[in-house]
């Protein structure tokens, strides 16, 4: 079978495409997408306040410009003495117990794209999380295509800040996403988001390219070997 697909010579054959979802698939879809994000605004007014939470997404909507990031090569940074990161979803669920309403970033888990996350305590206290994204829809910037991740919705809670949680954290969820056959290990940060950019910058991300469209909404760039090559993207 042949087919046009920009992303496969015009020669190429595969398997027949899966079928498209039929109507109730797609509903029940989008249903279920819709109530989580009324979960998530519901948290967010309770934790913040209306004003607050209004605030943050017309802060979000700023024209700001995001770097993309690549890991060229991984180094381990230095870890700060009572600092310990935990990978996966039990140690998240453990460590939310006794915390009333904390950010957004604890409470992605079966988001659509979320695959695995890494949690840090410092002595023992919750300090910070980071996500591995993954899949078509898993990234608000990308689209990810096969063995490509992005890292990110990482934040370390305002009390344990500066002091190496953010790196250490980058660095296991990049060692892991290696470990696990990634390819190209992605993350979008805000040009202004200084300290992110160092954190990252200090375990093996560079940046390789620009992105100009706001966080909540607009098309999803493909990136590919030559794109990275020649610090472009294109459109989806
Ligand atoms: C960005 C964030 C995760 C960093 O966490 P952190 O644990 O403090 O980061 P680290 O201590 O690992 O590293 C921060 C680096 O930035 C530096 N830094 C911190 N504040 C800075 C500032 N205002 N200006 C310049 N550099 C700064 C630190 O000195 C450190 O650099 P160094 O390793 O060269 O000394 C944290 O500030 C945060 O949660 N912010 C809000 C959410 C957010 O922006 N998330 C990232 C989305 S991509």
């Amino acid at each position: 079978m042949t087919f046009k697909d920009p992303d496969f010579p015009a020669s190429t054959s595969r398997a027949p495409a899966l079928a498209a979802p039929d109507t109730l698939t797609r509903f029940r879809l989008w249903f279920a997408e819709t109530m989580k994000l009324s979960a998530r605004l519901i948290r967010r007014i309770r934790r913040d306040g209306l004003l607050n939470t209004v605030k943050t997404l017309l802060w979000l909507l700023r024209p700001v410009v995001w770097n993309l990031y690549r890991l060229e090569s991984l180094t381990a940074p230095p870890c700060s003495p009572g600092l310990e990161v935990r990978h996966g979803l039990v140690a998240l669920r453990r460590l939310r117990k006794g915390h009333a309403l904390l950010p957004d970033e604890f409470y992605h888990d079966g988001r659509t794209g979320f695959r695995e996350c890494f949690t840090a305590t410092l002595d023992g206290e919750l300090a910070g999380i980071i996500w591995v994204r993954e899949g078509r829809q898993g990234s608000r910037w990308l689209e990810l295509g096969e063995r490509q991740v992005e890292i990110g919705c990482l934040l370390v809670l305002p009390t344990k800040r500066n002091r190496g949680v953010a790196r250490q954290l980058y660095w296991h969820a990049a060692a892991n996403s290696l470990r696990a056959g990634a390819k190209d290990i992605l993350a979008v940060i805000a040009a202004d988001n200084v300290p992110s950019k160092r954190a990252a910058e200090a375990v093996g991300f560079r940046s390789v390219a620009s992105i100009r469209r706001p966080a909540l909404w607009g098309p999803r760039f493909s990136v590919c070997q030559q794109d990275l090559d020649a610090q472009n993207l294109k459109h989806s």
